[in-house]
C-alpha cells in the first residue's frame, strides 16, 4: 500500500530543488542575488529536456513551423515600435514604513479585489486609495507583505525594460540605451520577412524561438516564478486575417494538449483564464494557469495580436511588411497569434506535480519524483550488487559504458541497493539497473521501475531496445 502526501508547499519545494541539485540562489556566497536563480547538475538536465519537448512538440511535429535564434540585443527602436518604452509597465508602490517596493495590482489581488496592470495610473490610484482606508471589513484592507501596515506611496508606472550601455561609449546611461530584450518574439517579428524569403514557408505559418528575456519585475518572490532574467519559448503564427480567430481557437486546443497530453500534467491542476482587461490591438487572450503551490497562476499566455506587431514594424523600419498570396495575388499585412511560456513556470509546475512523499508498507518513507521519462534528468541508473565483487563491478560498468551513449545515465556503487534505489527515486530516474551474481552466468539484469517498484529480469543484449520503448512511452 502506498499512500501519497499533499505536502507539496513552495518550501518543501524550493529546499528540495537546493538539496538535490535542482536550484540555487544567484550569487549566493555573496548573499545572494534578488530574482535571479541558477541551475545545477539535475536542474539544467531538466530544463534542457522542458526545451527539447517544447521544440519537438512545436517544430519538429509541425511542417508548418520553423524555428529562429535572434539576438538577445536589437536596434533600440524595436523597443519604440513595439510599445515596449511608452506602456511596457507595472504600477509601482513603496510602503512608508519599511521601504518595501510591491505591485500594487498584485497588493489589490491579495485583498480580493481584482485590478490589473493595464490600468491607467489614475485608475488604479482611484481603487488603491479605497482599499488602503482603515475601517474596511478584514482582510479587505491592503497591507505592505514585509511589515502588516497599510501606508504607501502613490502608485506609479514603472519601466520593465532593462537598459545597457552596449556600443555607447559616452558614459551616459541614459543617452539611446540599448536594451536587453524584454521579449523574444521581437526578434521574430523583425526577421519574419527573412524567414519568409529565404524558407519554403507560406502562410498559415508559424516561427517558434526559444531565448533569455530581462524585466525588470518589481517584485521577486515566488521563487522560479517570476525573475529578472528568465528563458521564454515563444511560437508566433502568421495568418489571414479571416482566419485569425478559427486558428486561435486550434493554438489554444493544441497548447493545452501539451500540458495535458504530452507532459501529463493532471487537468485538474490547469484551467483557461480569459483577460477582460485587454490592451487595444488584442482580439483575445487567455492564460492557462497551474496551480502552483501558491494557487492557480500564469503558466502560459496565448494571445490573438492582430496585426498591430508588423504594421508597427512596417512604419517604424519604413520597410514593407505585407504578404503577396502567391495564387490569388491578395496582399495583406498577416495577422499574428502567438503562444508564450517560461522554462522556469514549466520547471516549477512540474517539480511541485512530480514531487511525492509515499509511506510505503514495512518500509521508511520514500520521497519520488514522478516526472514524465522524457523530462526525467537521469533516464537510468546502474548499480553492481556488490561493490567489492570486481566481475560485477566489471559488468555493471561495461553496462554503463554501452548504454551512455543513448540514454543518460548514471552509474553509482556508493551504498546499499535500498538506498541507491532512493536516492534515484528522489531525483526522478524511470529506471535502476542492478547487475548480480546471476548476471555473470545468465547475462541478464535486474530492471526496477520507479513508480511501481517492480522488478524483472532482462536479458542484457535486450536491454537498449526494452529501456528504449519504455522512455519512449
Ligand atoms: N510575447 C508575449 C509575452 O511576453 P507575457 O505574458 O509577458 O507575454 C509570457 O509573458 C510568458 O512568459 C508568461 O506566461 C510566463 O510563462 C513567462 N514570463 C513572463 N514574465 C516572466 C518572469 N518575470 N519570470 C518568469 N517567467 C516569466
Amino acid at each position: 500500500m502506498v499512500k501519497k502526501s499533499e505536502n507539496n508547499s513552495l518550501d518543501t519545494i524550493v529546499s528540495f530543488a537546493k538539496r538535490r541539485g535542482f536550484v540555487f540562489q544567484s550569487s549566493e556566497i555573496y548573499g545572494g542575488f534578488p530574482a535571479i536563480y541558477d541551475y545545477g547538475p539535475l536542474g539544467v538536465e531538466l530544463g534542457n529536456n522542458i526545451k527539447e519537448s517544447w521544440w519537438k512538440y512545436m517544430v519538429q511535429f509541425r511542417p508548418d513551423i520553423v524555428g529562429l535564434d535572434s539576438a538577445i540585443f536589437m536596434h533600440p527602436k524595436i523597443w519604440e515600435a513595439s510599445g515596449h518604452v511608452a506602456g511596457f509597465s507595472d504600477p509601482l508602490t513603496e510602503c512608508k514604513n519599511c521601504h518595501t517596493r510591491s505591485r500594487v495590482d498584485h497588493l489589490l489581488e491579495a485583498a480580493g479585489v481584482t485590478a490589473d496592470e493595464k490600468m491607467s495610473e489614475g485608475e488604479i490610484n482611484e481603487i488603491f486609495l479605497k482599499y488602503t482606508k482603515k475601517n474596511l471589513p478584514a482582510g479587505r484592507q491592503v497591507k505592505c507583505p514585509n511589515c502588516g501596515k497599510s501606508d504607501f506611496t502613490e502608485a506609479r508606472k514603472f519601466n520593465l525594460l532593462v537598459k545597457s550601455n552596449l556600443g555607447n561609449f559616452t558614459g551616459d546611461w541614459d543617452k539611446d540605451p540599448v536594451y536587453l530584450r524584454g521579449e523574444t518574439c521581437q526578434g521574430i517579428y523583425v526577421n519574419y520577412k527573412n524567414v519568409l524569403d529565404s524558407s519554403r514557408v507560406k502562410i498559415p505559418f508559424g516561427i517558434a524561438q526559444i531565448g533569455k528575456a530581462f524585466r525588470n519585475e518589481i517584485t521577486a518572490r515566488q521563487f522560479i516564478f517570476r525573475t529578472r532574467e528568465f528563458e521564454q519559448m515563444e511560437m508566433q503564427y502568421f495568418v489571414h486575417p479571416e482566419n485569425e480567430m478559427e486558428e486561435y481557437e486550434k493554438l489554444k486546443e493544441y497548447r493545452w494538449k501539451y500540458f495535458t497530453d504530452y507532459l501529463g500534467i493532471k487537468k485538474e491542476n490547469l484551467k483557461w483564464h480569459k483577460h477582460e482587461n485587454l490592451v487595444f490591438y488584442a482580439k483575445e487572450a487567455y492564460d492557462i494557469e497551474y496551480n502552483f503551490p501558491f494557487g492557480f497562476k500564469e503558466l502560459e499566455g496565448i494571445h490573438a495580436r492582430g496585426n498591430y506587431d508588423l504594421t508597427q514594424h512596417s512604419k517604424f523600419s519604413k520597410t514593407d511588411l505585407s504578404y503577396t498570396d502567391q495564387e490569388s495575388k491578395e496582399k495583406y499585412i498577416p495577422h499574428i497569434i502567438e503562444s508564450s511560456v517560461g522554462v522556469a513556470r514549466i520547471f516549477l509546475a512540474v517539480l511541485a506535480e512530480a514531487y511525492t512523499e509515499e509511506k510505503i508498507d514495512g518500509e521508511a518513507e520514500r520521497v519520488v519524483l514522478k516526472l514524465p521519462a522524457k523530462l526525467a534528468p537521469i533516464k537510468l541508473a546502474i548499480f553492481p550488487l556488490l561493490k567489492n565483487k570486481p566481475e560485477i563491478v566489471k559488468k555493471a560498468k561495461e553496462i554503463f559504458d554501452e548504454l551512455k551513449t543513448k540514454f543518460m545515465c548514471e552509474f553509482d556503487d556508493a551504498g546499499n541497493i535500498g538506498k541507491m534505489y532512493r536516492r534515484q527515486d528522489e531525483i526522478g530516474t524511470p529506471f535502476c539497473v542492478t547487475v548480480d551474481f546471476e548476471s555473470l552466468d545468465n547475462n541478464d539484469v535486474t530492471v526496477r521501475d520507479r513508480d511501481t517498484m517492480k522488478q524483472e529480469r532482462v536479458k542484457i543484449k535486450e536491454l537498449s531496445a526494452f529501456l528504449r520503448d519504455k522512455l519512449n512511452a
